[in-house]
């Protein structure tokens, strides 16, 4: 049976075409979506996506985790950085995670260094853009087989 890999976004990741493009590039959330789709397909991967700009609503789909997938990409924007709900409701999905952030986050401003939900991942990949999404699957697969 395929593995299934729920792809999560938070906050302000719907504007991505609309933010500094040399930290995000130039894709717009969906064409970034359809890449990420495409790298997990040739990993053997079948994908669903999800974003929300509410905090909340980041947690229950969270709670809902383990009904829907195996694994998780997560980018929570900003709410990486202070969001202990969403690290709480992390906990709670109990599944592997990988974070990971299309700008160099550990390079840009003091506050962006701190994640805190990375000890809960297997791994984190930034700084990489789209790719990082491939990066971050390698490592996902990694630790679900
Ligand atoms: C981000 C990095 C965060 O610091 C920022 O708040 C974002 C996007 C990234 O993908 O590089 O919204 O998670």
């Amino acid at each position: 049976m395929k593995r299934r890999v729920e792809v999560m976004h938070g906050v302000n990741l719907d504007m991505l075409d609309r933010r500094p493009s040399e930290h995000y590039g130039r894709l717009s959330l969906t064409e970034l979506e359809v890449r990420a789709k495409h790298f997990a397909a040739e990993m053997g991967f079948e994908t669903s996506f999800s974003q929300t700009n509410h905090e909340g609503e980041f947690c229950e789909l969270l709670h809902r985790a383990p009904e829907m997938a195996d694994g998780l990409l997560l980018n929570p924007g900003a709410w990486t950085h202070y969001s202990y709900a969403i690290r709480d409701a992390l906990e709670v999905a109990g599944l592997p995670a990988v974070e990971v952030h299309l700008s160099a986050v550990d390079e840009r401003e003091d506050w962006r260094g701190k994640s805190v939900i990375r000890d809960l991942c297997v791994g984190t990949v930034s700084g990489k853009g789209v790719d990082g999404y491939r990066d971050a699957l390698e490592l996902l697969k990694g630790s679900l087989s």
